[in-house]
């Protein structure tokens, strides 16, 4: 079965704990909670403050999408807030091996995100140290992007890595997601959704637009 995360990043911010439990009313699987830094990426977002305070708010599993540089100075202080998955960027960790080993000592599922310019082969030589590897669909820094096509043949090419090596963990993507590109991912081997605009973007409920989701991924041909 393929998760759905709703990304908390396109809510109404003065109604961020509502909509968050709205996602898991709808049957959300984990909500995506997405950390910039205005530095590795252009915009600022939330700290781990915010990510505590909507721990108290929902029993959803988050997804914690670290888009800052130097991640591994704040591995605890999400973790401790509440991250189950934590995420950082490969483009920005040149001891991932040591930071995804950490995220597991901490007690998190460790996540590593791709941009669509860094190639799957830097995944190799971490592969048994990692959850989650995360597609990028769109550069990083702003919800509501054109998904980048060329990233389906990724996740395809990724599944079948993954495949070669005998290792199995989720593949997400993240950026432009809709019921049409929802199903592209799907189908090239993506177990894992992480979804805001199109989501939260108020044309529909939260809870319509989770099983329209639902519904197309469904219909995989
Ligand atoms: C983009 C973020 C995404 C973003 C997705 O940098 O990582 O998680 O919230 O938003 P949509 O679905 O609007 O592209
Ligand atoms: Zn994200």
């Amino acid at each position: 079965m393929v998760s759905i995360e709703p990304s908390i990043l396109a809510a109404d911010p003065l109604r961020l704990g509502e909509q968050a439990k709205a996602a898991e009313d709808a049957g959300a699987d984990a909500l995506h909670i997405d950390i910039m830094d205005g530095r590795f990426v252009p915009n600022l977002t939330f700290g781990a403050h915010i990510v505590r305070a909507l721990r108290q708010h929902v029993s959803l599993p988050f997804h914690v999408h670290l888009m800052i540089v130097e991640p591994e100075h704040h591995l605890e202080d999400f973790i401790a807030a509440g991250a189950k998955i934590l995420t950082v960027h490969q483009e920005v960790s040149p001891h991932l091996h040591r930071t995804l080993g950490k995220i597991r000592q901490l007690g998190a599922r460790a996540g590593v995100a791709l941009n669509p310019s860094t190639p799957i082969n830097t995944l190799e030589e971490v592969l048994d140290l990692t959850d989650y590897v995360l597609i990028m669909t769109v550069n990083p820094g702003f919800g509501g992007q054109a998904f980048i096509r060329s990233q389906v043949d990724k996740v395809r090419r990724l599944r079948a890595l993954l495949e070669v090596h005998d290792r199995q963990m989720v593949i997400g993507v993240d950026g432009g997601i809709d019921q049409e590109t929802a199903r592209l991912c799907v189908q090239a081997g993506a177990t894992a959704l992480a979804v805001g605009t199109s989501v939260y973007d108020g044309k529909g409920t939260v809870e319509a637009n989770i099983a329209a989701l639902r519904a197309a991924v469904r219909r995989r041909s």
